[in-house]
């Protein structure tokens, strides 16, 4: 899970108008970035590389932490001053704040930053069209920020097929899980599954388009559960099951989990389909009981051991990813303990971890007993520095190991080619950029901080593999 700033690249068949969408966020937002730009392109928005050439710049915001929404604010004032150099110059710009900190503050964005022509919530992208059109009409705001009826999923066109062999499909949007630090059930509101018939058709389409792999996503991925076409109710691992039929789809992930909804049917499925890659992105937040309690996570610590016991067991090479917050009002010195030993005890692959940071409207904010900000960094610190170690260790144990690689595109470096292991770890090697969208298979010789480098194997030694 990131906030950084990623741009997404849009494409479209004419390209008379620029649009440049900024995205912070969860990769839910990343997939709505790609959506917008779909639902623009028959406007005849095409890509701009930069916010200075574009003619709409839509910032896609994310709310969960503080930082993350200041940086939308910094951002405004920035585009404020190109926007008027562009009027200075004859040219209009429409600027847009779609995404999380659009639906949470909406006023309060239009109040700061008057120069916004649009805010939109999550749920309203279909409606881009239509506000743009507005927006160039009248002066002042369009603010969009219902939770409508419809549903935006049928009335968005048809997903685009360019992104490559790594492609994202959201299955699932909103929660109802109200954990008490979190901004996500008010900002995407009440939990929707999407249908298993929607679901597969945009999955066969993004793999006759190029994927290789598609990430399933939602904000609680595994609560997903859908009326199949012949009436009966699926939950993920049927859904799984499915999906592991469609010819040329080697590779599938979902995510963002909850450990409650990890049943043993979709636990089984992990030993089952060899399609489904053994990561898992499975956060925990805490481990100690009574902060779960008070996050009101709705599980005990043991659950998530148990879930990560039975995973190693059915996928031997099953490796884990997780969440933490640090911090959460109430946490004593023994709860970070509770933590740290959970950590001892799972080891994970990958982590992101965080201060708990105060939201407005969540149950944690008012709470007595907020930690001390010192306190916070000093757990931070320990918390992170055993993750690092253990993500090291991790990605050193892969040295010497064969495995098969999903090609991307080029390396940084001339020659090499990049892709992804089964692990989700970046990997080059010495070969051609156009092995991307296939997968070949590797020897791991080295482990970066940040990517791992292999040597492709030959045919002959691949047919002793
Ligand atoms: N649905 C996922 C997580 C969604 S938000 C789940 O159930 O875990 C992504 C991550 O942001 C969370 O896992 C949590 O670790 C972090 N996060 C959410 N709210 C936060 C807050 N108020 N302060 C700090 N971190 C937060
Ligand atoms: Fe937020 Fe909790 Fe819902 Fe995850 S399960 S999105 S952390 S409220
Ligand atoms: Fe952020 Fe909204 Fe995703 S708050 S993490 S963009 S659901």
């Amino acid at each position: 899970m990131t906030s950084e700033a990623v741009s997404v690249p849009v494409s479209v068949p004419t390209n008379r108008k620029k649009l440049f969408i900024r995205t912070w966020g969860c990769q839910m937002n990343v997939y709505d970035s790609n959506r917008m730009a779909d639902v623009l392109a028959p406007l005849g928005y095409g890509p701009a590389a930069t916010p200075e050439e574009a003619d709409m710049v839509i910032l896609n915001t994310c709310h969960i932490r503080e930082k993350a929404s200041e940086k939308v604010f910094s951002d405004l004032g920035r585009l404020r001053l190109l926007k008027n150099e562009k009027a200075a110059a004859g040219q209009k710009m429409v600027l847009a704040v779609a995404g999380c900190v659009a639906q949470a503050e909406g006023a309060e964005i239009t109040a700061r930053a008057p120069w916004v022509d649009i805010v939109l919530g999550p749920q309203t992208y279909h409606r881009l069209p239509e506000m743009v059109a507005r927006a160039s009409r009248a002066a002042g705001a369009q603010i969009d920020t219902d939770f409508p009826a419809e549903q935006k999923f049928d009335l968005l066109p048809q997903v685009s097929t360019d992104g490559g062999p790594i492609a994202f499909l959201t299955i699932q949007e909103g929660c109802d899980k109200f954990c008490s630090f979190c901004v996500v059930p008010y900002t995407r509101g009440a939990e929707f599954s999407r249908p298993v018939a929607a679901i597969l058709a945009e999955a066969k389409r993004l793999v006759s388009g190029g994927a290789r792999e598609i990430a399933l996503l939602g904000q609680n991925v595994n609560a997903w559960h859908g009326e199949a076409p012949d009436g009966s109710a699926w939950t993920l691992s049927r859904l799984l099951y499915e999906l592991a039929e469609i010819d040329g789809l080697a590779r599938i992930r979902y995510t963002t989990s909850h450990p409650r909804d990890m049943d043993d049917a979709l636990i089984g499925a992990h030993g089952r389909i060899p399609q489904l890659m053994p990561f898992l992105h499975l956060p925990v937040q805490s481990g100690s009981d009574k902060m779960l309690s008070a996050m009101n996570r709705q599980h005990k610590a043991d659950l998530f051991f148990r879930i990560a016991d039975r995973l190693r067991e059915v996928r031997p090479d099953m490796a884990l990813s997780s969440d933490f917050i640090v911090g959460h009002p109430g946490e004593k010195d023994e709860d970070h303990a509770a933590t740290m030993a959970l950590v001892g005890r799972v080891g994970f692959a990958l982590a992101y971890s965080f201060k708990y940071s105060q939201r407005p409207g969540t149950p944690a904010a008012g709470q007595p007993f907020q930690v001390p900000e010192d306190v916070k960094d000093a757990r931070l610190q320990e918390l992170q520095a055993v993750l690092r170690r253990q993500q090291d260790d991790f990605n050193r144990a892969c040295v010497g190991r064969e495995c098969d690689i999903l090609w991307t595109g080029p390396g940084r470096h001339p020659g090499q080619v990049a892709g992804r292991t089964p692990w989700l770890q970046p990997v080059h090697a010495m070969g051609p950029a156009s092995l991307a969208g296939s997968l070949a298979r590797v020897r791991i010789d080295a482990a970066h901080p940040n990517s791992l480098s292999a040597t492709l194997l030959d045919e002959k030694e691949l047919a002793c593999a």
